[in-house]
C-alpha cells in the first residue's frame, strides 16, 4: 500500500522472501548540564593546530600564492577528475589578503542545520541572540520561518547544488534574483568552495565574480582546500568513520574556531521527533502525510545509507561531544 503512514511511522521495509519491518533507532540527547571549558579549549587548540583554521579558513593572498597551483580537496573520491588548477591572476587578485579571524573571536554561536525537528520548536529568539549566526544552503529565514529559526545570520556555507536554483547564474535575471535571495540574510560572509571538486570549480567562481560584480567582495569568502581536507581528518581522528563530513560538521569546525561556546540547533537526521514526524528540512513543502514527504523520506534515507555521509553515526559523534560539555546538542524546543 502506498499511505504515506508506513514511512510516517519511522520504519523502512526491506522485501526479500519474507518482509522486515526495523525500527529506526532514535538516540536519546541528555539535557544540556553546561560548557566544559577546558574541555571545550582543549578541543579547539587541537582544532586550530591541525586544521590551522585561523590561517587557512578561508583561501587568501597569504596562503595561496600568485600562480600557484591547487590541489582540489576531493579527488581521490572523484578519480576520473582533475586534479589540480593553477591559479589564475584574476582570482588571485580577488581573494582577501588574509583572514582576520582571531580564536575564539565571538562568546556565544549558534549553528543552524536544517532538520525539520525545528518546525515550531520556538528556538527562533534564542538563536538569534547568539554572537554569531551559522547557516547552510541558504535556508529561508525570517517571516513565518523567524518564531522557529530567527534570522540572524552572519556566516552562511552555499554548496554548488544551490547555484543550480540560479542556472548557474549565467544569466543577468539569474544572478540579479540570486543577489536578491542573498539580502533577506542581511550581509553575511557567503563561503562557497571553489577548489573541493574540479567540477564545482567554475560555478562557484562564477559566484565569486558575480558577487564583485555587485560591489560586495566583502562578504564573499572561499574555503582553501587544505581546510577542507584536515577538518575531515580532524573528525576522522577523533573516531568518526564517514567517507566525507557533511557540511554540518565543517560548520562545527567554523564555530568551534571562532567561538566560546557553540550551540547546534536543527541537527536531527532521523524521522521522527518525540513521536512526531520530522521533515529532513524545516521548509520542506508539501510536509507530513503526503506522497512528496514520502518521496522526501526515501530520498533522505538513500543519503543516509549512502556510500558518503552516514548521518546516524555523525549525529552519535555529536551526542558524545554534547555529553563531554563541549557543544550544546540542542534539539528539543526552546520555552
Ligand atoms: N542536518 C541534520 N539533520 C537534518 C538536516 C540537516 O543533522 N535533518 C545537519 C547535517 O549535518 C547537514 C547540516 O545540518 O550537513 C546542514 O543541512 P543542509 O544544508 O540541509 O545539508 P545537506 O545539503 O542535506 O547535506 P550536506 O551539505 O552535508 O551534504
Amino acid at each position: 500500500d502506498d499511505s504515506p503512514e508506513d514511512y510516517i511511522g519511522a520504519q523502512w521495509e526491506e522485501s526479500d522472501d519474507h518482509d522486515v519491518q526495523m525500527e529506526e533507532f532514535i538516540p536519546v540527547v541528555k539535557p544540556f548540564t553546561g560548557f566544559h571549558k577546558a574541555e571545550t579549549d582543549n578541543i579547539r587548540a587541537s582544532l586550530m593546530e591541525e586544521t590551522r583554521s585561523m590561517d587557512d579558513m578561508f583561501a587568501t593572498q597569504q596562503n595561496i600564492q600568485r600562480g600557484q597551483t591547487l590541489h582540489f580537496a576531493e579527488t581521490k573520491m572523484w578519480s576520473l577528475q582533475t586534479e589540480t588548477v593553477k591559479i589564475p591572476d584574476a582570482v588571485h587578485n580577488m581573494l582577501p589578503r588574509e583572514t582576520g579571524l582571531k580564536p575564539a573571536q565571538y562568546k556565544t554561536c549558534s549553528v543552524v542545520g536544517n532538520s525539520g525537528v525545528l518546525t515550531n520548536s520556538r528556538c527562533g529568539g534564542q538563536i538569534d541572540s547568539s554572537d554569531f549566526v551559522v547557516r547552510s544552503n541558504f535556508p529561508p529565514v525570517g517571516g513565518e520561518f523567524a518564531k522557529d529559526v530567527g534570522s540572524k545570520t552572519d556566516f552562511i556555507t552555499i554548496n554548488p547544488s544551490v547555484f543550480a536554483f540560479y542556472d548557474n547564474l549565467i544569466k543577468e535575471k539569474d544572478q540579479r534574483k540570486f543577489l536578491d535571495d542573498l539580502a533577506q540574510y542581511g550581509k553575511p560572509l557567503m563561503y562557497t568552495h571553489p577548489f573541493r571538486i574540479y567540477h564545482q570549480a567554475k560555478v562557484c567562481l562564477q559566484a565569486i565574480s558575480v558577487m564583485k560584480k555587485a560591489g560586495r567582495m566583502d562578504q564573499v569568502r572561499a574555503s582553501h582546500p587544505d581546510f577542507l581536507t584536515s577538518v575531515g581528518k580532524f573528525w576522522k581522528g577523533r573516531g568518526l568513520q564517514e567517507l566525507r563530513c557533511t557540511t554540518g560538521l565543517l560548520l562545527l569546525a567554523v564555530s568551534m574556531s571562532l567561538c566560546e561556546e557553540v550551540t547546534l540547533y536543527g541537527f536531527w537526521p532521523f524521522t521522527s521527533y518525540n513521536g512526531h514526524p520530522v521533515n529532513y528540512h524545516y521548509f520542506d513543502r508539501p510536509t507530513i502525510g503526503t506522497k512528496e514527504f514520502k518521496d522526501k523520506s526515501l530520498e533522505r534515507e538513500l543519503v543516509q545509507h549512502g556510500s558518503f555521509h552516514n548521518f546516524t553515526e555523525e549525529f552519535l559523534f555529536l551526542n558524545r561531544l554534547h555529553d563531554r560539555g563541549v557543544i550544546n546538542l540542542h534539539v528539543r524546543p526552546c520555552s
